[in-house]
């Protein structure tokens, strides 16, 4: 079906960011789709608004105008629709990592052991079996990142918001990673919304990108100057991608466009 009469998993219309009220904007006209199964990414440099707009369209917070739609419904400003994993979503050090990736289950009133339960079934599929009864502090960064990220999906949504996932990781793990979460986010068939200012990491993953820019610290609001259709590779061919003329040839477009 031709994407553009599909009614997108999640739109963005002309939304208008202020963490103050008002006074200072932080971003406007922000309006993005992104379609069933489908991983988008917004980019942008540090400090130009795009944890600001992830959580508005978390519902965490309220833009001063626009709205933010999910499947032709209007969510603006309500939790709970759209799951997210924060930039700095790191798991509860007292916690072991089963009662942390199950948090989102107990937090919505399933009983301790059901949610343990519930949640341990997934942990094989993510690539953590033998992992539930250990402690955070004894899990690598990316393995860490895989309970962050089975944690999101357990607040049950098809709609996934990713606030710079892999920043924190080293370089050779970033990129095992990328290519996990694509795979898993295909069989999982969620549609996903990752921010990042990272431009290798977008277009590892992304199909289309959009381009954020603005200084709203210095006064300038944040909006949208373009969108970037990237080229998909052949299935089985991703593993050399980020080596190909094609891949190059965008990042630099899209790092252009950036300056
Ligand atoms: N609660 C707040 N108080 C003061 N300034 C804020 C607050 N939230 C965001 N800002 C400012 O808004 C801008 C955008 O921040 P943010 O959305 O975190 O950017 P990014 O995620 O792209 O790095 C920055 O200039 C930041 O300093
Ligand atoms: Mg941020």
């Amino acid at each position: 079906m031709d994407a553009s009469l599909q009614t997108p998993a999640l739109e963005a219309r002309n939304l208008v960011l202020s963490w103050d009220g008002g006074e200072t904007i932080v971003a406007r006209d922000i309006s993005l789709t992104v379609n069933e199964s489908e991983t988008v990414c917004l980019v942008g440099k540090s400090g130009c608004g795009k944890t600001t707009i992830l959580h508005a369209l978390a519902g965490l917070t309220r833009p001063l105008s626009g709205a933010v739609v999910l499947e032709g419904q209007d969510v603006t400003g309500t939790p709970g629709h759209i799951s997210y994993m924060l930039q700095k979503d790191l798991l509860i050090p007292s916690k072991k990592v089963i009662d942390n990736a199950a948090l989102p289950l107990v937090l919505t009133g399933v009983p301790k052991k059901e949610a343990r339960e519930r949640a341990g079934i997934l942990f094989e599929r993510f690539g953590l079996a033998g992992t539930e009864n250990s402690w955070p502090y004894q899990l690598s960064g990316g393995m860490r990142q895989r309970v962050a990220f089975l944690r999101t999906y357990l607040m049950g949504n098809k709609v996934v918001l990713l606030d710079e996932p892999f920043s924190a990781l080293d370089a050779l793990t970033r990129h095992d990673l990328r290519n996990w979460y694509k795979s898993m986010a295909q069989q999982l068939g969620l549609a996903s919304l990752m921010i990042t200012h990272d431009v290798d990491e977008a277009v590892a993953m992304s199909s289309r990108i959009y381009i954020l820019r603005g200084n709203p610290g210095a006064g300038v609001p944040s909006t949208i100057t373009a969108e970037i259709e990237v080229p998909q590779q052949e299935a089985g061919a991703e593993k050399d991608f980020e080596l190909s003329y094609e891949f190059i040839d965008c990042k630099r477009r899209v790092t252009e466009l950036l300056m």
